[in-house]
């Protein structure tokens, strides 16, 4: 809980805007709360402001417009040092001068902590990272991502309040990357630390986070959980940048309520459910996950549309196989299906029949 007894909130910002050059704004409207904490990520593609909001978060850039709360006081009247905010940037930066001890220490003794609970939290810290054996060494003599690590202890290891990170697993390789994803947010669960955590590794934000904010032209397109984003995406940028997804390209012939039938391209016509449309004769754009296509008949619901596909290509997996159908035009429409017994394998040049239901096909903006 918060000082303030609230339980959201504890992050907030209120009408952000950014420009760096008075002309053009990286960060457009920006309005987010994030719990006592949650875990926050924001995902996006390179350039869409993300390391903006953390640095203005952080105090080192200042908000055009808007004003930026933490713990309900306007971030510009707390001193830094009193912000206890942990920070991990894209670069890194350790203090060359200092041991990796040192450099953990640091945060402590200017916290006036007594020396053996230092090396206790030190230990600790450095043993998260699995960097206990490296305590004497200076930044200069570690690896890239021996050094990330060791930003990323650093960051941790006074327990702040609020956990901002930029990247930090960038330089690390999947095994140690995967490790370190598990021992953050557990330690982050465990201590109640408030993080913002900045990726564009969408599989991290999914696995990590309580919310993922999507970024994409200084603005946030969706912030939901994991699960929503993924299922239920708000618009085509959401669906394109999460996941995988097949797209279909028509005109809105009808909408009641929860169900529009969309006649592609091609003539068929579909089910699909209104997203990001709302009038008849609208462009649209259909998106549906390539695990929620059904070619086995006895799994689709009875009144389902089927369309004719033909298939192009079969990947054996192992776990799943994918088949690369043209489905109206679209080449490269992938259905994926699990390894099961009953599961047909396709070859290329059979034609198929597949369906899905209407409430896994979204019709979205065009894009
Ligand atoms: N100090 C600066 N001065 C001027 N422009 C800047 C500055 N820092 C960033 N920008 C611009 O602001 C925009 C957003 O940059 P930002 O670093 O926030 O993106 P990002 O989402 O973190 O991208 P990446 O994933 O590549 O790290 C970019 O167009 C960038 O060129
Ligand atoms: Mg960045």
């Amino acid at each position: 809980m918060s000082a303030s007894g609230t339980d959201d909130g504890f992050v907030v910002f209120d009408k952000v805007q950014k420009s760096y050059d008075g002309e053009t704004l990286v960060v457009k409207d920006l309005n987010l709360s994030v719990g006592k904490g949650e875990f926050l990520t924001m995902l996006g593609p390179s350039g869409s402001g993300k390391t903006t909001c953390l640095m203005m978060l952080a105090g080192f850039e200042t908000a055009t417009n808007g004003e930026i709360l933490l713990d309900g006081k306007p971030i510009n009247s707390v001193p830094p040092h009193k912000r206890g905010i942990g920070m991990v940037f894209q670069n890194y930066a350790l203090f060359p001068h200092m041991t990796v001890g040192e450099n953990l220490g640091f945060p402590l003794e200017v916290r006036g902590m007594g020396k053996s609970d230092r090396e206790t939290k030190i230990k600790r810290a450095l043993d998260m990272v699995q960097m206990g054996d490296f305590i004497n060494r200076r930044p200069a003599q570690l690896s890239g991502g021996q050094q990330q690590r060791i930003a990323l202890a650093r960051a941790l290891v006074f327990e702040p309040e609020l956990v901002l990170m930029d990247e930090p697993l960038g330089a690390l390789d999947k095994q140690l990357r995967e490790h370190m994803q598990f021992e953050i947010t557990r330690l982050a669960h465990d201590l109640g630390i408030t993080t913002v955590y900045v990726t564009h590794d969408q599989t991290e934000a999914l696995t990590m986070s309580d919310n993922v904010a999507v970024f994409d032209d200084g603005r946030i397109q969706q912030l939901d959980p994991p699960d929503v984003l993924y299922e239920a995406p708000k618009n085509s940028f959401v669906a394109q940048f999460i996941g995988e997804n097949n797209t279909l390209d028509g005109v809105v012939k009808e909408i009641k309520g929860e169900h529009c039938v969309v006649q592609l391209d091609g003539g068929e016509l579909i089910d699909a459910k209104p997203v990001n449309v709302s009038n008849v004769g609208e462009r649209t754009r259909v998106s549906i996950r390539p695990e929620r296509v059904e070619a086995n008949k006895s799994r689709l619901a009875e009144d389902a549309h089927t369309i004719k596909a033909k298939v192009l290509e079969f990947i054996y997996m192992g776990d799943v196989f994918r088949t690369r159908l043209k489905v109206a035009g679209n080449e490269n429409f992938i259905m994926k299906t699990r390894n099961a017994p009953d599961q047909v394998r396709h070859k290329p040049g059979d034609m198929i029949e597949i369906g899905w239901m209407p409430t896994d096909c979204r019709a979205l903006d065009f894009g």
